[in-house]
């Protein structure tokens, strides 16, 4: 109990600090909050005490002016803000959802498209501060963990920031928040993990995991949407400057993508890594499905496809010998689509020696890698996550959890089944938009 209090009190103390920096607007979080939540725990009287603390009646007024009992009892409503969006439900993922507006967007498309973006955007905040604040006051202390909740703060603050409604109008705006918000979080994947693994000894791994899943989980969804508007802002006026009649993407979403160009692409970029790590490039050939073009989201299956040609390039090249040169032998990619049911498979079938049991039993565990202590953070094994390049969570183990969630985030799957002293079969399997989402 005490130790929750006092987490509290240093999220409570990280919002201040940010408060009293950008002289925080809260009679429009107020109203921000009402029209969003519908019901949300702010009764009359809370929002009159914001007003009254810091809105007409007190303008050009800092933080710093309050006495303490003004200060706690904003505090306790900025608490109540974060724990209240954390509560609500959020409607999972779909292409529905994303392919409700398409490009170009009316002026009316944006103003929706900019609701739905924020108000998802903020409950995504407050449930990732939520989560921070429940973790035990050593990780709360942890000065990398500390980064991340400072961030989550500083996007919560800049999703309030927002004028109800005439700031939703305004695209420019939107566009500055959201690209901040994308820039903000680059690192913090990087910055989570290191805090967290300095900390598990001390939490148990159960626990880690499901924060870390979650928390993937809920970021990954946070820059999809983020990229999302972004793509759909600028593909309008692409369209309208160009007068382009037939647009390839909605949003992050690719209509008709021939794989094979993905995975060309991909393999070109392992080559490249697996050149400057191990002087060796594993050559990749597709035996099936040249030709097919299947409808979803190039950035999420390029993150998935990078991951998976790594590890089996890792594994041609660390069991190539003399004799085998397995480094000479080609990966082999087949894809196959089943129209009946909307579904792309991809089978990555490497010839590496397979995967170890006790490996196998633990590969979908975050930070489990094989990759030897003092060859992880080398910045070499460079890779990628969708937006953003993150060269130091390499060898740390977050390549195939991380692989899943990306998959499983649409309702796909990622299967492994691996031949222990022969070779390794990773299948994928995605499920696309309907037809009528993409008309
Ligand atoms: N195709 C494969 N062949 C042999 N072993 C594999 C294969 N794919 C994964 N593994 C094993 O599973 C482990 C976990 O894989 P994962 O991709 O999650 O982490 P990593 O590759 O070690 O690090 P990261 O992907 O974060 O750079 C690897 O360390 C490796 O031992
Ligand atoms: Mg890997």
């Amino acid at each position: 109990m005490l130790l929750a209090m006092r987490s509290n009190f240093l999220i409570h103390r990280q919002l201040l600090k940010s408060c009293c920096n950008r002289k925080f607007e809260f009679k429009f979080q107020s109203q921000f909050l009402r029209f969003y939540s519908g019901n949300n725990s702010l009764n009359n009287d809370d929002s009159n005490l914001m007003k009254g603390n810091l809105g007409s009646n007190s303008s050009g007024k800092s933080l710093d002016d309050l006495d303490f009992k003004k200060h706690h009892k904003i505090r306790s409503q900025i608490e109540l803000l974060i724990q209240d969006y954390a509560k609500k439900p959020i409607p999972k993922l779909t292409y529905q959802l994303l392919t409700e507006y398409k490009p170009p967007l009316t002026d009316n498309d944006n103003f929706m498209l900019s609701i739905k973006t924020i108000n998802l955007l903020l409950s995504y905040t407050c449930r990732r501060l939520n989560a921070l604040q429940q973790l035990p006051y050593i990780a709360v202390l942890n000065p990398n963990i500390e980064i991340s909740n400072s961030l989550y703060l500083k996007t919560l603050q800049s999703l309030l920031s927002i004028e109800y409604p005439y700031g939703l109008h305004n695209k420019e705006n939107m566009v500055k928040l959201l690209s901040g918000f994308l820039d903000d979080h680059q690192d913090t994947l990087e910055t989570l993990s290191r805090g967290l693994q300095e900390i598990i000894e001390f939490y148990p791994k159960e626990k880690t995991f499901k924060f870390l899943n979650e928390h993937l989980r809920d970021r990954i969804s946070m820059k999809l949407l983020a990229t999302h508007y972004l793509a759909l802002v600028d593909q309008t006026k692409k369209i309208e400057n160009e007068n382009l009649k037939d647009f390839k993407m909605v949003g992050i979403l690719h209509k008709e993508l021939k794989i094979s160009e993905l995975v060309k692409q991909v393999t070109e970029y392992v080559g490249d890594l697996t050149f400057v790590n191990y002087d060796r490039i594993v050559p990749v050939k597709i035996v099936q499905g040249e030709d097919i073009t299947f409808p979803c989201i190039p950035t999420n299956l390029e993150y998935i496809l990078t991951e998976v040609i790594k590890n089996s390039s890792r594994a041609h090249i660390e069991t190539s010998t003399p004799d085998n040169d397995l480094a000479e032998k080609p990966i082999e990619i087949a894809i196959f689509r089943h129209d009946y049911d909307n579904e792309l498979e991809i089978r990555i079938r490497d010839f590496g020696g397979g995967i170890a049991p006790q490996v196998e039993a633990n590969m979908f565990d975050y930070s489990y890698s094989t990759v030897e202590e003092s060859k992880k953070d080398n910045g070499v094994e460079a890779c990628m996550i969708p937006g953003e390049v993150i060269n130091n969570v390499c060898g740390m183990g977050f390549g195939l959890p991380l692989c899943r969630a990306y998959m499983e985030l649409f309702e796909g799957r990622l299967d492994i089944q691996s031949l222990y002293g022969w070779g390794t079969d990773v299948y994928l399997k995605l499920l696309g938009p309907t037809e009528n989402e993409l008309k």
